[in-house]
Parts: structure tokens; sequence; C-alpha cells
């Protein structure tokens, strides 16, 4: 069973068609192919959602499927039924789970014990389809027509603020299964931990990023400055104290001019104007941040077409 929980849960050599089946879902919007006709998707989700629910609920629905939401607090999981015991029940019954938590180990959990395909819409260590949607993204700016994954290939991402959070990890792991840089600038104290060390270890990719205190050392001949919120869900206990250190690391209009002239600016949304990105660079021509938005139905389409390829 083919699972995407993680970023390189599709082979390198995958990516291409892939993102070319992102693209034709894009131009073809109402016109393509039903490959999920007949099946039922449920979404599985323990944290909020703007995004990834409604891309993959309109995604699932213009696939010829049936999505069913599920609030994770509303179903017996929130009442202390095993992860195990409700992915063997729910395999019964719906042909693929998206499933948005807390803890990584549960999608596994999840993935391991059911017998239909899962997708990691985000956990507190990783955020796959939003990695996968922001380099479609980037590709198709610097692709245009042509093939879009070699696009990417030697590109420098510089990821500010939050070095320690999900986006950061799932970006540090992309960059290196896309053939990218990517340079980290944050406190030292977020700097990345040892779960991401281990798995980068394990893809065959040690030592693939950069870590730097000084955010112009980050973004210099950047191609891509990313910024992500400085208080995750689940982190609202700190949110003091975070948004204290983590000041000098906001993507001001100086920060982001010290990058390449033409670099893009990218957020995965929802933004915090004025902390974690000043106003002039979210509404600045080279921010990406709505295309980036959109592209999460494309990708994510292409995923769920994928995978549910794979079961037959
Ligand atoms: N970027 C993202 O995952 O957005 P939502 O939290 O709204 O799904």
């Amino acid at each position: 069973m083919r699972h995407f929980l993680k970023e390189t849960d599709f082979k390198e050599s995958e990516l291409p068609e892939l993102f070319a089946q992102a693209r034709d879902f894009k131009t073809q919007r109402g016109s393509h192919a039903r490959p999920l006709a007949g099946q039922t998707w449920a979404l599985i989700f323990a944290k909020s959602s703007t995004r990834t629910r409604v891309s993959f609920e309109v995604g699932i629905h213009e696939l010829g499927g049936n999505p069913l939401f599920l609030n994770a607090g509303d179903i017996q999981l929130g009442r202390g039924e095993s992860v195990e015991d409700t992915a063997r029940v729910l395999s019964r019954f719906v042909h693929g789970l998206v499933v948005r938590t807390f803890q990584h180990s549960d999608v596994e959990r999840l993935a391991t014990s059911g017998s239909v395909p899962v997708i990691n819409g985000l956990t507190d260590f990783l955020h796959p389809c939003q990695i996968y949607a922001d380099a479609f993204t980037m590709a198709e700016k610097w692709a245009g027509a042509g093939a879009l994954v070699p696009a990417l290939r030697g590109r420098k991402i510089a990821f500010l603020g939050d070095t320690a959070c999900n986006m950061a990890n799932s970006w540090v792991l992309g960059a290196n299964h896309f053939g990218m840089k990517i340079s980290l600038a944050g406190p030292a104290s977020f700097a990345p931990g040892p779960e991401l060390d281990a798995l980068l270890a394990k893809s065959g990719f040690s030592g693939g990023y950069q870590f730097t205190t000084d955010p112009l050392e980050a973004v210099r001949g950047a191609d891509v400055v990313y910024t992500d919120v400085w208080v995750s869900m689940g982190k609202e206990e700190e949110s003091r104290e975070r948004r204290r250190v983590l000041q000098p690391y906001a993507v001001t209009g100086r920060i982001f001019a010290a990058a390449k002239p033409d670099a893009l600016f990218m957020h995965c949304l929802p933004a915090h104007p004025g902390e974690e990105v000043m106003p002039e660079v979210l509404d600045n021509p080279r921010s990406v941040i709505f295309d980036q938005a959109e592209n999460r139905l494309h990708m994510q389409k292409a995923i769920l077409a994928t995978l549910a390829q794979a079961r037959r």
C-alpha cells in the first residue's frame, strides 16, 4: 500500500510525472478524468485548517470521489479508541485517509494498521503536501512551459524564523529531495533537532542544510525567502517568548532586498502581517502566497490520483 507521509515517499524518478500531472489538472480543471469515481476518502482532522481541508474536499470531489470530513474530537478516536483500531475500522468503509494531527507517529501507525492509503495533511513534524505544492509553484515560475522538476535543481531557499517547526523540517527534507539548497536562519535555540537529522541521515541527506543565526547571511543568493508563523498550533503558551526571540528574523523589506533581485517570497499561510513578515513583503509583486494556496488543490489531486492508481 502506498502512503504519502513524508517528502521522500515519492521517488525522485516519479517527480516529473507527478508535477506534470498537477499542471495538467490545473490547466484542464473541470474537464479531466475522475480516477476517484465511486470512492470515499475520509479526512480526519485534529487541528484547524482552511487550505488543507478545503483543497482536499474540493480535490476529491473534482476527481469523482466523496470527501468525508471527520473532526477527530467527534469520533471515538477522540475518546480513546486506539489509532490502530480506527485505521482497521475505517479501512472497511473508505478508500483512503487524509490526516491532520499532532504526533507524526500517529500517521505512521494509521498507515501500518490500516489497508488504505494515508496522506499526511500536517503533523507537528512534517507538512509534505504543502512542500509539494510550494515546489510546484516555484517550478511553474521558473520553468514556464518547460520541464518543471529540473527548474528546481540548484536553487536556494532561505527559511527564516521558527527553524525548528514542521514547515522548516519539511523544507529541509524537500529541498534535498528536489536537488535544492536550503539555509535556515533563527535563534540558536531553534536549530533543527535530532529527529530531523536522523531522518536526513536515513534518507541519505546527512548535513543537507546550513543553519545560521544571521538572517542576512541566509538570504544572500537566495531564490526564495520563506517564513511561517512564529506560534504554531499547540505552541500558544510560548507565544510571548517566541515573539521576543524571533523578532530579528521577521522578513522585512530590507531582508527581502538582500536576496536575489528576482527572488520569490513564500509563506504557507495563514500569515500574521507585521509579525513574521512585513506587509510590504506580503504584498510585493514577487510574493506568490496565493499561488501557493491554489496549488495545494492541483498538486494534491496529482497525489490522490497516483495513490488511487497504485491500489488498482
Ligand atoms: N498552510 C496550511 O496548511 O493551511 P491550513 O492550516 O489552513 O490548512
